[in-house]
């Protein structure tokens, strides 16, 4: 998968980039990455991104032409132009079902915006895939697009060791349920013990076990998940 990200301050990626799981999918060739400055495409000898609106308001927002001449360019390198993303409070909502969507995709241009957000004919123009991480204001789309990159490359083929553990995360499979409660060594800690089931290595009754805490702390925590509120 290759992932192109669009973005007024490239330098906020660096140590995400070079951590953990991205790292080594970057290393093994599963994942590229690049980091493109759309200030590389402002045209005054200030270059300048932002103006005032028009009309009055508070705040700056991206200028459409310098914001779109870099879309097209990066979207013109490469093999096929990809599937553009714009992060915006405005979007539709990141959810693991537009992850997987996202993770169909072989290549993502992910477009971030900063102050008041972009003047709209970036989106008329270029009708990029709006995405909103939730109903909150970031100061910019840096931090969504990392959610965006973090989310997605879990599910490229080879990323995880384990292929079945993205699958049974929570909000994955077909039913979208919270994961069950998980446990590990020591068998006792602090006078909690570990449920007996899940030691006696009979693999039917802890599936049909896992399956019951799912479902019950879905409906205690998330009952939206089951349709039923
Ligand atoms: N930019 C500012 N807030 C955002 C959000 N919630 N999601 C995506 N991009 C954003």
């Amino acid at each position: 998968m290759r992932l192109d990200i669009l973005t007024l301050f490239p330098e906020m990626f660096s140590g995400y980039l070079g951590q953990s799981l991205l790292k080594l999918a970057i290393e093994r060739q599963l994942v590229e990455v690049n980091v493109i400055n759309l200030r590389d495409w402002a045209t005054d000898r200030h270059r300048q991104m932002d103006d005032r609106p028009f009309g009055g308001g508070p705040g700056m927002l991206l200028m459409a032409p310098p914001v779109v001449e870099c879309v097209e360019e990066v979207q013109g390198r490469g093999g096929s132009p990809g599937h553009l993303v714009m992060l915006t409070p405005q979007g539709r909502k990141l959810t693991q079902q537009v992850v997987e969507e996202l993770a169909g995709h072989e290549r993502l241009v992910l477009l971030c915006g900063r102050y008041e957000g972009f003047d709209d004919r970036v989106r008329q123009i270029l009708a990029p895939d709006e995405i909103s991480i939730g109903d909150y204001i970031l100061g910019g789309g840096e931090v969504a697009a990392m959610t965006v990159v973090d989310t997605v490359i879990r599910l490229v083929p080879g990323v995880l060791g384990d292929e079945m553990s993205s699958r049974q995360d929570s909000f994955s499979g077909p039913e979208r349920l919270l994961e069950h409660e998980q446990y590990t060594r020591p068998r006792e800690y602090r006078g909690l013990s570990v449920p007996e089931v899940l030691l006696s290595g009979n693999h039917q009754e802890i599936a049909a076990w896992r399956r019951k805490q799912s479902l019950e702390r879905t409906r205690q925590r998330r009952a939206d998940l089951l349709g039923d509120e």
